[in-house]
């Protein structure tokens, strides 16, 4: 190989170095500028507890697959910051979630976390699939107002109590990457 060839190949790779590097940088994640830890409580309507229920079908499962395809549920949802349902509330989860899935059960989410309290006013809008199967999933933070004001991040959900059809809880570790 002739200096010239070498001089030009050690170049193309020094270019290259620097730009994956700056690729690097520029991609690498960053730490949450906030980080929430709450709990989502859904009692699901069945017929007769008006006053505990939360949440109820609006949409019946079709008959395709096993795992109530189809099936719509709305809620008005408790958070609170420990397991316990009759914690003091720190949000409202309002929104719906379906079954989208024909032989395991897998949901879609779109909802918005209301604060109203003397820590937090406003909102955090989350949405994306909560593939059940999975230990962890995450969501999508889409937006925010009021203390959340255009925020975006991650809320990663993990099922922490099922109690059959009747009531489940999620554990929510909302990391937020856009704070004004
Ligand atoms: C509603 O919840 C309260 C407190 O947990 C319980 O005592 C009551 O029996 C529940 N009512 C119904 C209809 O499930
Ligand atoms: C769901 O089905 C039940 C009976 O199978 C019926 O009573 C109810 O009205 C249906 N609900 C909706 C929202 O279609
Ligand atoms: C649904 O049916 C499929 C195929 O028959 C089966 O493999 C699966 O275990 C069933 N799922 C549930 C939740 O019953
Ligand atoms: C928020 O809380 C205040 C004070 O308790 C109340 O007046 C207001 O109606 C609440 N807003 C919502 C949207 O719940």
């Amino acid at each position: 190989m002739s200096i010239g060839k070498l001089v030009q190949k050690a170049y193309f790779i020094l270019i290259f170095f620097l730009v994956s590097n700056s690729y690097a940088w520029a991609f690498k994640a960053e730490e949450p500028c906030k980080r929430l830890v709450l709990y989502y409580h859904d009692i699901l309507f069945d017929g007769t507890d008006g006053v505990n229920a939360t949440s109820a079908a609006a949409t019946n499962a079709t008959k395709l697959g096993n795992t109530t395809f189809g099936m719509l549920v709305v809620f008005d949802d408790p958070v609170t910051k420990d397991k316990h349902l009759v914690s003091p509330p720190v949000a409202r989860a309002q929104g719906f979630y379906f079954y989208d899935t024909k032989y395991v059960y897998n949901a879609w989410f779109a909802y918005t976390l209301v604060f109203n309290s003397s820590e937090y006013k406003g909102t955090i809008n989350i949405m994306g699939a909560d593939l059940m199967p999975e230990k962890t999933r995450d969501l999508s933070v889409v937006g925010g107002t009021g203390d959340f004001f255009m925020t975006r991040g991650i809320a990663t959900f993990e099922t922490d109590a099922v109690e059959g059809i009747k009531y489940f809880r999620l554990k929510m570790d909302i990391k937020l990457y856009e704070c004004y």
